[in-house]
């Protein structure tokens, strides 16, 4: 069994302000032990303008917690308007970049295209991608999850090395469990996790397929990360509602604690 560790993002969406942010940072440093550190990658994901607050009490207090972005503008600089570069996050010790969260593509409009050219920069700067992909309930329905997943999944990793793939995360998010209440099922997370994987062994083969984790995101809860976290596909979860308040994200930081009891 290849030896992944598993990494919780917590994806703040456009919640709180740098001052807020600040707060939540602390708060949660008190909830996360060394222990869990050595077992347990954690992200955190807060909208630009609280970043380099959040870097700089990361780097003062030696916070164990990754920097993360939910998103970037594939150029390196220019005449893009409201846009920020890789590079510029990089620059703020930010090792974690979401691409092609259904957010993006469905208020955004962003294209498969798109989210390709995003994860190649955000891989040019040294920083790790977080590859979204999921289906809608009508697709789901129509028995089209796979198909959907599968080829956000080709698309995205277009162009890529088989290392640049083992070294990323890609994020399984069906889109109706997002902000709804709604979690997939273990079973159903599990199994589309498992096409996410299949889809990188045929295109990347077994090492990349072995190395690349894959998160479940979609109405992650304390009570039900444990058994998301037990799947043998599932090696994180990207947490958007639930990483808001310090508490209930550092108990699904913890799941392991509620398995073993
Ligand atoms: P949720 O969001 O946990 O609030 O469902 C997950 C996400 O969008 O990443």
């Amino acid at each position: 069994m290849p030896d992944r560790k598993p990494l919780i993002s917590g994806n703040w969406k456009m919640n709180l302000n740098h001052f807020e942010a600040l707060k939540l940072v602390q708060e949660l440093s008190y909830q996360v032990s060394t222990d869990d550190i050595e077992v347990v990658d954690i992200s955190l994901h807060p909208p630009f303008t609280d970043i380099r607050t959040v870097q700089t009490v990361l780097e003062a207090d030696r916070l164990p917690f990754h920097l993360g972005a939910q998103h970037c503008y594939h150029e390196d600089s220019g005449a893009f308007t409201g846009e920020v570069s890789a590079g510029m996050l990089s620059k703020l010790n930010v090792s974690y970049v979401l691409a092609g969260h259904s957010e993006r593509r469905e208020v955004f409009g962003e294209s498969d295209e798109m989210v390709n050219l995003k994860v190649k920069a955000i891989l040019k700067n040294e920083m790790l991608p977080i590859l979204c992909c999921g289906e809608t309930l009508e697709e789901r329905e129509a028995d089209e999850a796979e198909s959907k997943v599968a080829g956000q999944i080709v698309a995205g990793l277009s162009g890529l090395s088989p290392e640049q793939v083992g070294s990323m995360v890609c994020a399984y998010e069906p889109i109706w469990a997002i902000g709804t209440g709604k979690t997939a099922s273990s079973e159903d997370a599990q199994s589309m996790c498992a096409v996410v994987r299949q889809t990188v062994r045929e295109n990347f083969g077994d090492e990349a397929a072995d190395a690349v984790r894959i998160q479940y995101g979609g109405s992650v809860k304390p009570d039900n990360a444990p058994e998301l976290m037990s799947q043998p596909d599932i090696d994180g979860a990207l947490v958007g509602g639930a990483c808001l308040e310090a508490e209930s994200f550092g108990r699904i930081i913890q799941y392991r604690l509620v398995e073993a009891e």
